[in-house]
């Protein structure tokens, strides 16, 4: 395979043009046969609903070339599921799981030449979106939708990869109301979240963490990322909270750290002091995958979980084992990865 010029080790988490994306069209109360488009624009009524009112949902899955050279995307079917459930609470028409798994596979090889190789540390993000293009002006669902989906080359979300980040628990701004939308995976959440990001960035803090917006006691999860902290009885404790996005990645983590590392996992409502007790935290997504947390400052007070740069012991194992079922370093023995045919 002719592999695209890039420095794949150099890459950023940012936006590349590759040779297409897919468009899907529904109209008339049906899905159109898919569209494989060169340019990388999409034309837009000026009244489209997603424009004003926010009709938009979207997803963030990984490609991986393998340490056996084949193509591997991990747990697709639980974006697929995830992309339903986030069209569903927005009154849009949902893909269908099997269109979903298809569109993905579909534009991964015509996009194969900008697949990073084994080894460099990057992967290929895709990005699947749905938007309401009805042209509107009344606050209604739309009656037509375009999903799109794009791929573009990715390194690290954080920089530097495994290395700590400092966290601030920002409790005068919320990203997501209770009983609102914050368990999907909707433009609107990260809009919200964009001055709130912006504030501790100027503080010297890389991300925030979230408390529950209703009674600011309990830890939501951080930026674009659950949470997690390990106590010091070797406990994996991740928040449970009907405002944060259930996370393809933290399930797998607490699947790994229970079996594998042999854990006791705990999902519950995670009080803002037990901050103090943990002796690592770390954020995770598919984006983040297991970004460490260096510090996180509450009011007047910082716990420090690593000195240095250096991930806590239980982080890396996770992140080790993790990283390496994605790169077929490890044995699959959970069914995570689905190999892409690129011929
Ligand atoms: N939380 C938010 C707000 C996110 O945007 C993401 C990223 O998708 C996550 C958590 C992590 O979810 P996942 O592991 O499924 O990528
Ligand atoms: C992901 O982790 O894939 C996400 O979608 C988070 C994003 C905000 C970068």
């Amino acid at each position: 395979m002719e592999r695209a010029n890039l420095n794949w080790k150099e890459l950023s988490f940012g936006y590349m043009k590759t040779d297409c994306h897919l468009e899907y069209y529904f109209r008339n109360g049906k899905w159109e046969e898919g569209k494989v488009v060169k340019d990388d624009t999409i034309n837009l009524s000026i009244a489209a609903s997603c424009l004003h009112y926010g009709q938009e949902c979207f997803e963030g899955i990984k490609v991986f070339e393998n340490k056996n050279g084949k193509a591997t995307i991990f747990r697709v079917e639980e974006n697929a599921k995830r992309m339903i459930r986030s069209a569903e609470k927005l009154l849009m028409e949902p893909i269908p799981e099997d269109v979903f798994i298809d569109s993905i596979f579909k534009l991964v090889k015509l996009n194969k030449r900008f697949i990073p190789p084994y080894g460099s540390g990057a992967s290929l993000y895709i990005r699947p979106l749905l938007i309401g293009i009805s042209a509107l002006v009344g606050v209604n669902p739309a009656s037509d939708y375009l999903y799109v989906l794009f791929c573009t080359p990715v390194g690290p979300y954080f920089k530097g990869g495994l290395k700590p980040i400092k966290l601030y628990v920002e409790e005068s701004m919320d990203r997501a109301a209770p009983d609102g939308v914050g368990d999907v995976k909707v433009g609107g959440n990260y809009a919200a979240s964009l001055r709130v990001s912006a504030k501790v960035r100027k503080l010297g803090y890389r991300e925030v963490l979230y408390l529950d917006a209703k009674q600011k006691k309990y830890i939501d999860e951080s930026g674009p990322a659950n949470f997690f902290g390990i106590s010091k009885d070797n406990k994996y404790i991740t928040p449970d909270s009907e405002s944060i996005l259930p996370s393809i990645t933290n399930k797998s983590l607490m699947t790994l750290a229970k079996d594998e590392l042999g854990l006791t996992v705990e999902k519950r409502p995670v009080h803002v002091e037990e901050i103090f007790d943990f002796k690592e935290a770390g954020c995770c997504g598919t984006a983040a995958v297991i970004t460490p947390v260096k510090s996180i400052t509450y009011r007047d007070k910082t716990v420090t979980y690593c000195e240095g740069d250096e991930p806590g012991p239980i982080s890396q194992k996770l992140y080790n084992k993790l990283t390496g079922i994605q790169l077929g370093e490890e044995e699959d023995k959970y069914g995570w990865n689905r190999e892409i045919p690129l011929e």
